[in-house]
């Protein structure tokens, strides 16, 4: 029994740790329009507590906009923003942003 808690548990880190669904980053810049107004167009904030997202590894991206949706992360300018995004957008907007070049 424990065990196997263990193990179930072990595969959802894994499953954690890689990103469910691919993104597509020809269709996320749209979907990213709303998110280039803090973020940039080329994903350098001009603002200096608006974060830079530009060449940001994806799947890392595609966590955080997830913690921001379900809660797990809060804040005030952000929340509003990921709350009608599905799985998908998620995932193709984290590809526009990864695929940008850092500064
Ligand atoms: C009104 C300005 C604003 C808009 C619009 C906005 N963001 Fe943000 N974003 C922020 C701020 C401010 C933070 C930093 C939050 C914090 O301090 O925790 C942030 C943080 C983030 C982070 C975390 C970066 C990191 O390094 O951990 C991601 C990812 C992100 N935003 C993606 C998006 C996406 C995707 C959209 C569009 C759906 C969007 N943002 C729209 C202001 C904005």
């Amino acid at each position: 029994m424990r065990y196997g808690t263990i193990v179930a548990a072990a595969f959802a880190l894994m499953a954690g740790a890689g990103q469910a669904i691919a993104g597509d980053a020809e269709a996320g810049r749209a979907k990213a329009a709303t998110c280039v107004a803090c973020h940039g167009p080329t994903g350098i904030s001009v603002n200096p507590l608006w974060p830079n997202l530009a060449g940001q590894q994806e799947a890392y991206l595609a966590k955080q906009i997830t913690a921001f949706k379900d809660g797990t992360r809060s804040d005030p300018s952000m929340t509003a923003m990921v709350t009608a995004l599905s799985e998908q957008d998620i995932a193709d907007i984290a590809a526009v942003f990864a695929a940008q070049t850092c500064k």
